[in-house]
């Protein structure tokens, strides 16, 4: 039975953060059953792509998935069939759970937990808008715990404007007692449209400093090492054997359906989304339509260049034998004079069959995918 992975986006947060530009609104309550039922039902209609997979994992995303009253991730989950095998995990804001709900959670078959912590400095949280304090983000996960959950992971940010590298260094000590088995640790993105944007705009906010952001990532690469913390992406750190399967999945190319609003899927050697329109995505639904948009066939050049750029962010990074295999082309020979210059520059490493960047390659992750395009 081939193998998929599925991906489904709840749009609803308690409160928009500062920065955050991801599809989810704190305005649009109204509109969770519809959606709910918009998602059961964008299920059913998926029975052809679902029909003979072996779900190998779910992520319920967002947005926050456990804003919702749980009775919501139970129907949709009842409508996947999936196995104790399975990685199901769920994102989670810490102010939106509490022991009924984790409870609950873990009867309908969720087996890991992401928790959305950011920072554990109050100042910080409260600059990123978030609605939960440390206090909160740490009795939410010794809670989690407590209950029985082992597989737990937790989100942060670094680079945030006044964050300073010794606040972030006091978060990553604190958060280092904490019962987790995985951690990812994002560097900042300042996106449009987001109220931190136009804040630094206005200079209410410095800019983000990039010296200052590439020092909390070396601090975030020794302190989770000296903690037991694999680094394993560019972002992401676990101790051995919990590295997040579902990832890992898109950074090997696995093919997943992505459920909900703008949701993305990648099936069958084709690539599409779902629309993003809160209001049309529901309506085409209701006319029994897939609301996928974009369809596009990936030719096996585009999909050698998503290799490169995917397996590369990767600790492991790719073996020449695996990139024989599958373009049947020889990567060395292909690229012998962008390989040069990138080794010259210290930024891949090439040895005993296996290409994967350097720790300055990592710094400059997207100056190296940039030179095979
Ligand atoms: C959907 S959210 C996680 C769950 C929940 N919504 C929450 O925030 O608690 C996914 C993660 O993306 C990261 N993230 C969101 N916007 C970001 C940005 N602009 N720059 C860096 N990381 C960001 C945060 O660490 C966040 O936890
Ligand atoms: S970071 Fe999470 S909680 Fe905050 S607005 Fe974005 S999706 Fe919602």
């Amino acid at each position: 039975m081939n193998k998929l992975r599925i991906y489904i986006h709840i749009p609803f947060c308690q409160s928009k953060c500062q920065y955050c530009d991801f599809i989810s609104y704190d305005n649009k309550d109204y509109l969770i059953d519809s959606y709910i039922d918009a998602l059961v039902r964008e299920i059913e209609l998926s029975y052809t792509l679902l029909k003979n997979k072996q779900i190998t994992s779910i992520f319920l995303g967002g947005g926050t998935p456990t804003y919702l009253p749980s009775k919501y991730i139970k129907k949709v989950l009842s409508k996947l069939s999936f196995s104790n095998e399975s990685e199901v995990s769920i994102e989670i804001n810490p102010e939106t759970v509490n022991k009924e709900k984790l409870i609950e959670y873990k009867e309908m078959g969720i087996n890991r937990l992401s928790f959305g912590v950011q920072s554990l400095d109050d100042k910080i949280l409260r600059l990123m808008g978030r609605i939960h304090n440390k206090k909160t983000a740490i009795d939410s996960i010794l809670l989690a715990k407590d209950i029985g959950f082992n597989n737990i992971s937790a989100d942060l940010i670094f680079g945030y404007p006044l964050q300073t590298l010794k606040i972030y260094e006091s978060t990553l000590e604190e958060i280092m007692k904490l019962p987790l088995k995985h951690l990812s640790c994002y560097s900042l993105s300042v996106e449009k449209n987001t109220i931190l944007h136009s804040m630094i705009s206005k200079k209410m906010l410095p800019i983000p400093n990039e010296k200052l952001d590439r020092e909390m990532y070396k601090l975030t690469e020794s302190k989770l090492a000296k903690n037991g913390f694999n680094q394993y992406e560019i972002s992401n750190y676990a101790i051995n054997g919990y590295e997040s399967q579902h990832n890992l999945g898109y950074w090997k190319q696995d093919d997943y359906l992505g459920i909900g609003l703008g949701a993305h899927s990648y099936y069958n050697q084709q690539r599409f989304h779902n629309s993003n329109d809160l209001f049309k995505y529901i309506r085409t639904i209701k006319i029994n339509q897939l609301p996928h948009e974009e369809l596009e066939n990936i030719s096996l050049e585009e999909q050698e260049k998503e290799f490169i750029m995917l397996r590369l962010r990767l600790n492991e990074g790719f073996s020449l034998d695996t990139y024989k295999e599958k373009f049947s082309c020889i990567f060395t020979e292909k690229y012998e004079q962008i390989i040069k210059k990138l080794k010259d520059d210290n930024l891949i490493n090439i040895s005993s069959n296996k290409v994967s960047l350097t720790d300055k390659g990592k710094d400059f992750s997207n100056q190296v995918f940039l030179s095979f395009f």
